[in-house]
């Protein structure tokens, strides 16, 4: 039997992925600051919205929705049409940036995974979402004190996740290339963007780790932020 994928849209990525993202499945995205993390996430969306007709949630714990709705307004991204449409909903947990404490800032909400997971799936009911993003997920290991905690709850959150039925991306910070974080180890899938310095130049690259059940490409290939959003090369191999 055939796995039902899901298209990201995304230019020359779902050729990268062979078709697309296992549907139901969360596939976490990594990478450094800048690397296009958020950029690739909100396209994923809206690509899912206009082409797809899938709504989407977008739960933030970084930027604000005035802040993302403005930014990605100049990107061409109307977050807030969508919205009045119906078929987006961004749930604003971006306090916790302005505390500059991510534990305290769940305290705020009074944000326990349970809370969460709770809040994530009456958005999605709301809307009969499809797609799901929660940028970054990095901040819910802060609910957790050590690392048997947080495999062991992150693990149940993919759990909890996947009976909701939405596709999702999960963002990752990553701080060195080649470092792993617990939740990439729990996932079914994982993107990694780069953002390489070469010189006085940077090369931005989109590599497939891992994605269960998929026959993708492996390698790093090159993507550019253009004003359509993500455009990958997917039959251009990065030189290593
Ligand atoms: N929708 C978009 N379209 C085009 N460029 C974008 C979009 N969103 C973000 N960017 C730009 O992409 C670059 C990467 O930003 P971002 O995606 O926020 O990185 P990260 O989330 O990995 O830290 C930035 O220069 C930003 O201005
Ligand atoms: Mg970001």
């Amino acid at each position: 039997m055939e796995l039902p994928l899901t298209k990201t849209g995304i230019v020359g990525l779902d050729k990268l992925l062979g078709g697309g993202i296992p549907v139901g499945w969360s596939t976490i995205l990594s990478g450094e600051p800048g690397a296009g993390k958020t950029c690739l996430s909100v396209g994923f969306l809206v690509r899912g919205i206009e082409d797809y007709d899938e709504p989407g949630i977008f739960c933030s714990f970084n930027e604000s929705k005035k802040e993302l709705y403005l930014t990605q307004l100049g990107y061409g991204y109307d977050l807030h049409k969508l919205e009045s449409e119906k078929k987006f909903i961004l749930l604003d947990f971006s306090y916790g940036r302005a505390l500059g404490d991510g534990q305290l800032a769940l305290q705020q909400y009074r944000l326990d995974l349970p809370a969460l997971t709770k809040k994530l799936k009456e958005a999605i009911n709301s809307i009969g979402a499809k797609r799901m993003v929660i940028d970054p997920l990095t901040i819910i290991s802060l609910l957790f004190d050590d690392i048997r905690e947080i495999r062991y709850n992150m693990f149940r959150f993919f759990d909890v996740i996947r009976r909701f039925g939405v596709t999702s991306l999960a963002v990752v910070e990553t701080k060195k290339k080649d470092e792993y974080n617990v939740e990439e180890f729990l996932a079914a899938g994982i993107i990694r963007l780069y953002n390489e310095r070469s010189g006085a130049k940077r090369q931005r690259g989109i590599e497939i780790i891992k994605m269960r059940g998929i026959n993708h490409k492996r390698g790093i290939f090159p993507f550019s932020i253009t004003d359509k959003g993500i455009v990958v090369s997917p039959d251009v191999e990065m030189p290593s």
